[in-house]
Order: C-alpha cells, then structure tokens, then sequence
C-alpha cells in the first residue's frame, strides 16, 4: 500500500512537470509573434531626472550603451561658451536632435534653449569605444584612459585620438523633469 501510493506520487509530479515544461516552451512563441512590443521597450527608455542636482550626473543604459546625463553647472556651461568653434578638432554638433551638419556650439550640444544645463550624451569614447570618466582630463569633462582622450564639458573631443564629439542620442523632455531616450 505506501508503495502504490508513492508510484502515484512519481506518476503526478513527473505530469507536473511535463506540463510546465510545456507552458515554458511556448513562451518564446508568443514573444516572437510580438515584435512590436519589444522593438517599442529597446527603442526609447525614460529618466527621472528630478534628483540630479547642478553638478551631478547619472549614467542609464540604452540600447546596450551607456548614456550620460548631467546636470551641468554655470562654471562648466560658460567653459564650453568660451570655446572659439575654430579651435574644436570635430566642428559638428553630432546631436541626432538637429541637422547633421549643425554647428558644435554649447547650445546645440546641449538640452537646447533653456535647459542648458543638461548635456545628455552616449558615453562611448569615439576612438575605439571605451566608456570615458567623468569631469577628468585636461578640459574638465570626461577622460578616456585608454588612449588618451579629452572631451570638454559639452562632451566634445579637444585632445587626443579620438576623432569625433561624443554622440548625443535622440531624446526630448517630456516632463520638467523626465528625460524621453529614444
Ligand atoms: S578608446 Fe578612448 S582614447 Fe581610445
């Protein structure tokens, strides 16, 4: 008798089993006849940035990339304003928010008119990829340690191999304080 009810046992929990398995299974079906709602969640995130205070930057991940926001300060925004574009090694915005061929000025490096401030950018050094460090280098704004790269405070490439500014990636305030990516 506890033998036949322990064959039992064994019988019900190996069906268990099997069905879960099942249940597990269609899973990846079902996500894949979904394509719109995945492609939706990678292509845009949103940020609260209502905690980053002048001064402070938050780093979130995008696309499998790292993205940086800051909160700029004055001293950091004027050093950018100061900058003749003469002197820039790479002269162009790279902010995917305006023309390709928009000037590297603060302004359209930044958040835009009014919000100065916040330079929002893809923390890839644009030499062979690294993830630079932030108010470091010669200029202020983010170092990249592997070869030797200077980015200003507007993420720009002042000194060393790197031959572009950082990129900016699309992105909009949807609130006063929530950063759409994407
Ligand atoms: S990857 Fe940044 S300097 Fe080479």
């Amino acid at each position: 008798m506890p033998e036949h009810t322990r064959r039992d046992f064994l019988y019900v929990a190996t069906g268990a089993a099997g069905a879960v398995g099942a249940a597990a299974a269609l899973w990846p079906f079902i996500d894949q006849m979904r394509p719109d709602a995945s492609t939706r969640a990678l292509a845009s995130i949103q940020v609260d940035v209502s905690g980053v205070e002048p001064g402070m930057s938050l780093t979130v991940k995008w696309r499998g990339q790292p993205v940086f926001i800051r909160n700029r300060t004055e001293a950091e925004i004027e050093a950018a304003r100061q900058v003749p574009l003469s002197e820039l090694k790479d002269p162009v915005a790279r902010n995917a928010n305006l023309n390709a061929d928009a000037p590297a000025t603060d302004l359209s490096r930044s958040a835009g008119e009014g919000r100065e401030n916040w330079l929002v950018m893809i923390g890839i050094c644009t030499h062979l990829g690294c993830v630079p460090l932030g108010q470091q280098g010669d200029f202020g704004g983010w170092f990249c340690p592997c070869h030797g790269s200077h980015y200003d405070t507007a993420g720009r490439i002042r000194k060393g191999p790197a031959p572009e500014n950082m990129a900016i990636p699309t992105f909009e305030f949807i609130s006063d304080t929530v950063i759409q990516i994407g």
